[in-house]
């Protein structure tokens, strides 16, 4: 699959780490910036991941902030992104299984990267459950 990765200043190491881990899955990944730990607003980081999203060049979305939240609100304004701030293992599962989420949004100020790690295998793994969550998406 091919996922677009961004994060702010408070992202960029853990970003790293996820970009290696979703190398290593045998996933593809463009990246998105930023690229250094210069303070940056991680709403341009939101838009660029969206856009690739939005226009199909990639599959999905990570974005990578301090604490998730900014860049879930950023995201969430872009037509088409589902984006669900998940910064533990079961809401980070069912943000794909009942939200068909295309944005994971993490925290690396709040979790580590050994936690990241399990999120993210699991939320690119797990499948759309469809069915009533597709209606109620479909109602939004
Ligand atoms: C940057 O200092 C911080 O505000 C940002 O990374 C994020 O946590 C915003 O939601």
């Amino acid at each position: 699959m091919k996922i677009a990765l961004g994060c702010d200043h408070g992202g960029l190491s853990l970003k790293a780490e996820v970009v290696k881990l979703l190398l290593e899955l045998g996933h593809v990944v463009a990246d998105q910036g930023c690229h250094s730990d210069e303070s940056v607003d991680y709403p341009d980081f939101a838009r660029a991941v969206c856009a690739q999203v939005q226009n199909g060049s990639c599959e999905r979305g990570i974005l990578i902030c301090g604490t998730g939240v900014g860049m879930s609100m950023a995201a969430n304004r872009f037509e088409g992104i589902r984006a669900g701030l998940g910064n533990e293992l079961f809401t980070a599962r069912m943000s794909r299984e009942h939200n068909d989420a295309n944005v994971l949004c993490l925290g690396a100020r709040v979790i580590g990267p050994g936690l990241a790690g399990e999120i993210v295998r699991s939320w690119v793994s797990t499948e759309f459950a469809g069915g009533r969550h597709q209606r109620r998406i479909d109602m939004f």
